[in-house]
Order: C-alpha cells, then sequence, then structure tokens
C-alpha cells in the first residue's frame, strides 16, 4: 500500500465504526492528514470533552490518553503506540508530592498536565502550556506550587510575580535539549529570523526569544507573523508542518536533537491496526480514580476554558 491509500483505509474504517482520531501536533505530517483533530494539550482536551465518537484513538502520549479517558469514561480510548510514555509525567512519584503537600498546607497545587492519572488525584488543578498564565492568574490562591516543569512554572512566575510559585526540580528531556550555544549559533546563521520556543525551554533560551507559547501558539504566531524566517524552538515536527503551512516563509530548527522519540513511537501503521480493533492499548481505569484524578481536569476547564 502506499502512503495514501493507507491513509484512505483508515479514513473509511474510521467513518465506518465511528472513530474519533485525535492527533497531538508533534506527530508526523502523513499522521496529521488522518486526524479529526490537530492540536496542543489544551485543545486536545477539550476537544476530548467534546467529542461523540465510540472510541477515540490518541496520537500522542500516554498521559494524553488518559486524559482522554477521564473525560470521556464510557468510550473506548485507544492510545496509539502502547511504549509512548512521556518521561516528564513519571518524573514525580505521588508519594513525595503527597509529603510535600503535608509540608505545604498553605500551597494549591497545580499540576502540568504532563503528569500521571495518580499524581493529579493529588493536585488541586492542572494547567497546559497555553491555559497555565490564564489560570495561575485566575486562582484566588497567592501561594502555589507548580510540578513538575520547572522550566514552564519558571516563565510563569515571570508573567504573573503577584504569586509565590514555588517549583520542583523537573522537566521536559527534549526541550532541555535545547541551549544559549544553538541559540548563539542559529542566529548568527539566520540573522533576520525570529527566535519562537515552547517555555519548557530552559529559562536562559526562552529569555532570548521573541515569542514564547504552546506548540498551537508558536504555530499561529509564524502563521500571522510579516516576518520571513523563523528558529523554532520546540520539537522539530513543527519546523515541517510550518514548511506546508506557510510555503513562502523559512523556518529553521533550533537544534536538530530537538527530537521527541516518545512522540515519535506512532507510525501510520500502528493507526491502521488501531481503527481495525488490533492496535494501541486500550486505556482501562477504574472509576474511583477517574473521579479522584478528573476534578484538576475539570478544575483546569471551568478556570480556563
Ligand atoms: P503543548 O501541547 O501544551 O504545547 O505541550 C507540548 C508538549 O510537550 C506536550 O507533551
Ligand atoms: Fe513529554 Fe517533552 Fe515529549 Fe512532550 S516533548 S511528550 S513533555 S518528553
Amino acid at each position: 500500500m502506499t502512503t495514501y491509500e493507507l491513509q484512505q483505509e483508515i479514513i473509511r474504517l474510521k467513518k465506518e465504526k465511528n472513530i474519533c482520531i485525535l492527533v497531538h501536533a508533534y506527530q508526523s505530517h502523513d499522521i496529521w492528514e488522518v486526524a479529526d483533530y490537530i492540536g496542543d494539550s489544551f485543545g486536545l482536551t477539550q476537544q476530548a470533552a467534546k467529542s461523540d465518537a465510540d472510541t477515540v484513538i490518541m496520537c500522542g502520549v500516554r498521559f494524553m490518553a488518559e486524559t482522554v479517558k477521564m473525560l470521556s469514561p464510557r468510550k473506548k480510548v485507544i492510545l496509539s503506540n502502547a511504549d509512548a510514555g512521556c518521561p516528564m509525567a513519571e518524573q514525580m512519584d505521588p508519594e513525595m508530592l503527597a509529603q510535600m503537600r503535608e509540608s505545604m498546607p498553605d500551597y494549591k497545587v497545580v499540576a502540568y498536565v504532563n503528569t500521571t492519572a495518580a499524581l493529579k488525584t493529588l493536585c488541586d488543578v492542572c494547567v497546559t502550556s497555553s491555559s497555565a498564565v490564564k489560570i495561575i492568574q485566575a486562582l484566588p490562591d497567592k501561594k502555589i506550587l507548580f510540578i513538575p516543569d520547572c522550566n514552564l512554572g519558571d516563565w510563569v512566575q515571570k508573567q504573573v510575580p503577584e504569586k509565590e510559585i514555588k517549583l520542583v526540580n523537573g522537566g521536559c528531556p527534549t526541550h532541555a535539549r535545547m541551549t544559549v550555544e544553538d541559540v548563539k549559533a542559529a542566529k548568527a546563521a539566520h540573522p533576520e529570523a525570529l527566535l519562537l520556543v515552547h517555555p519548557e525551554c530552559r529559562p536562559a533560551v526562552t529569555a532570548l526569544a521573541d515569542y514564547a507559547g504552546s506548540t498551537t501558539g508558536i504555530m499561529a504566531y509564524a502563521e500571522k507573523s510579516d516576518a520571513k524566517e523563523f528558529i523554532i524552538g520546540t520539537e522539530n515536527s513543527i519546523v515541517q508542518h510550518l514548511q506546508y503551512s506557510c510555503p513562502d516563509k523559512r523556518f529553521y530548527p533550533l537544534s536538530k536533537d530537538c527530537v521527541c522519540h516518545n512522540m515519535k513511537l506512532t507510525t501510520l501503521g500502528d493507526i491502521y491496526q488501531c481503527v481495525q480493533g488490533t492496535g494501541g492499548e486500550e486505556i482501562l481505569m477504574d472509576d474511583q480514580l477517574i473521579a479522584d484524578a478528573r476534578k484538576c481536569i475539570d478544575e483546569m476547564l471551568r478556570y480556563g476554558g
């Protein structure tokens, strides 16, 4: 089968079986072309809450499929590739967080959505990169314990100085690969280009950016901007996608190493098996875990939706 034939077969089967395919923007372009919805973590969460499909295939990483399941517990939710996890989501364990909560009783616990369901049961509200500033501003509480991404937390703190945000030592290993040296080299090679970065980057990198925002925020900025060249400081698939949506502009990766190997695990072949009913992993969560973990997702949608 050619790529096109495989895509057509996936599209035929998903319609026949009332399957919705949700695709995180870091997936490759051949996968984008079979999606019902493509977006960043916040957009995917909103779509998951809205979808009326019987089955949802989440092409992304495990915490995203768990979030879909929490919002649609009666639906069959399939993670496109069973090995696709997010290393950041696993960085803290619930015992560690329970201890921190006990020692900091006057802090609201704000979790980046890149956390396991078990960890979410101990959090007050979730945020994504596109909703974090808005939600933390809206919270009545001044003292915030922000887990687990200290880079995103630092970026939020700079925009919401009136809050007192305690950070932990965690973050995205993919975005942490980009350095100030990479910025110097990319700007020397492309002096006219604007630098657009994800706030999961190190603070010293984000400080040099012309724009920092979520995956879809970066794409929207580049699409609307009058500038013609951009250095992209996030997962390198975004360089490729932007080149499709803006063929007259030029996009350069900040580092050739900014590849999320977990996001890249899913192939079109995996999705074909998922729509046939033989691939991926069905997300199964007991009702109590769903009830306890989704409270902080509901809070996120209430404050940021
Ligand atoms: P967003 O989808 O919020 O841009 O986050 C990027 C990311 O790293 C997802 O795992
Ligand atoms: Fe996790 Fe980073 Fe990959 Fe996103 S890019 S899934 S945060 S490792």
